[in-house]
């Protein structure tokens, strides 16, 4: 089966229960996304599948025939930053960093349903995505950056 992956077509035709994680890290060398917990309960692991934020320790191979799979790698476009990228670079938001793709990939996907969001929006969609070094305040602060175009540049 074909997808695509970060806009390049791939072909896999492995194990259709591989998750797709363990195809990201292990088979295409994209180890910007992190394993976790994985039992879809940290969020490290997240990616886009057709736009949207998925735990990719959670989502098997078979189902991401014919999408479309974005992992931070692929998040900005060539050499511009995704908007989030610079806003986490200019709010420090990393200590270990581990957690902090996922983050960011959860963010994208907040932000782009939703342009403007509360901070309860934010509460609300980032939730999931734990952070063991406690960065929650700069994550948050970094979402609004981009969402009040604070932070300008970038792509969205
Ligand atoms: S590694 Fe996937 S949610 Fe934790
Ligand atoms: S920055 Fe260390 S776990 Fe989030």
């Amino acid at each position: 089966m074909d997808f695509k992956l970060n806009g390049q077509t791939v072909s896999f035709d492995g194990d259709g229960e591989m998750p797709l994680l363990w195809y990201l890290r292990d088979l295409a060398g994209m180890t910007g996304t992190k394993f976790g917990c994985g039992a879809g309960l940290c969020g490290a692991c997240t990616v886009h599948v057709d736009g949207m934020a998925a735990r990719s320790c959670q989502t098997w191979m078979e189902d991401v025939a014919g999408t479309e799979v974005t992992t931070i790698e692929g998040l900005g476009d060539g050499d511009t930053l995704h908007a989030l990228q610079i806003a986490w670079a200019e709010n420090d938001v990393p200590q270990c960093g581990y957690c902090q793709s996922g983050q960011i990939m959860q963010a994208a996907s907040l932000l782009k349903d939703n342009p403007n969001p509360t901070d309860a929006d934010i509460d609300q969609a980032m939730y999931g995505n734990i952070c063991r070094c406690g960065t929650y305040q700069r994550i948050k602060k970094a979402i609004r950056d981009v969402a009040s175009g604070k932070v300008k540049g970038g792509q969205l």
